[in-house]
């Protein structure tokens, strides 16, 4: 299977910048003695959590890169997880298989929204708890792929037409209508975490190596405005961080808690 784009340069250490919001995800739902599923789980930060709770838990992602990160890490952590590759859209599991239906950054990103919650609601057991995470429109997160993104788009910024977005998922009444009709009853709610990096260059010099990006930044490279992207992104950071010397940023997601 494979999804080359997230196997490219370092998720890891992007990742467990923000590994927060797993651990208070698991506190925040309860995962003892249940059936945990963490879907998109990546290196493994949700799953892991889950585990170290006294969840019986699956990790399911596409990316074998990745999951052999989690793997290690498991068993590093003295914990029991199954892993499993798999495409997030149509997983290999029977209806009603998990009490915990969990993804922090991951379900937000299928292409198809609608039936990406119906295969969520699909797993989780009646009366369990389908619990996702997802960047804010004004996260720095969402503030890089807008600044990459507008400029790679140019002049035809405005021929294009807007699909659905991973942002969908932070709003709450996107997510009403993302979940509309479904088993659940849904509900919202906004947090921050904080994330620290050395300093803003070093968020930045990662960029070019960072999966989903890298291949945005090459064709900036290739048409000479890498270096006016740089200097825009310079800026945004400088704005966000709340610290001169470090990056220290707070950054707001939503959480979802469907309850079947
Ligand atoms: C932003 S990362 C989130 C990883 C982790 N959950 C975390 O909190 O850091 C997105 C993850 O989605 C996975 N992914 C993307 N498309 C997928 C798909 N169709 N099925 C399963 N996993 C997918 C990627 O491999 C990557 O691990």
């Amino acid at each position: 299977m494979g999804c080359s784009v997230w196997a490219v340069g370092n998720y890891a250490g992007w990742g467990d910048r923000f590994s927060a919001v797993g651990t208070r995800l698991v506190a925040e739902v309860g995962v003892e003695g249940f059936d945990v599923l963490d879907v998109a789980t990546g290196h493994g930060p949700t799953a892991i959590a889950a585990a170290r709770a006294g969840g019986r838990v699956t990790g399911l992602d596409i990316t074998p890169e990745l999951l052999a990160i989690a793997r290690r890490r498991a068993h590093e952590a003295g914990v029991r997880v199954d892993w499993v590759e798999a495409d997030m859209t149509a997983m290999p599991f029977p209806d009603r298989s998990f009490d915990r239906v969990l993804s922090t950054f991951g379900a937000m990103a299928a292409p198809d929204h609608r039936g990406m919650a119906t295969e969520l609601v699909r797993l989780c057991r009646p009366g369990g708890v389908i619990a996702s995470t997802a960047w804010s429109l004004d996260s720095v997160y969402s503030k890089i792929g807008g600044i990459v993104g507008g400029l790679l788009a140019g002049d035809d910024e405005d021929d294009a037409e807007p699909g659905p977005m991973p942002t969908d998922w932070a709003d709450p009444d996107a997510v009403r209508s993302i979940f509309a009709g479904l088993p659940v009853t849904v509900e919202t709610v906004a947090r921050t975490v904080t994330v620290r990096w050395p300093s803003i260059e070093a968020l930045i010099d990662v960029l070019p190596e960072f999966g989903p990006l890298a291949g945005a930044v090459e064709a900036l490279r290739a048409a000479g405005t890498w270096d006016a992207a740089r200097t825009a992104l310079a800026e945004m950071l400088a704005a966000e961080s709340s610290s001169s010397t470090e990056l220290v940023a707070e950054v707001p997601y939503a959480v979802t808690i469907a309850t079947r």
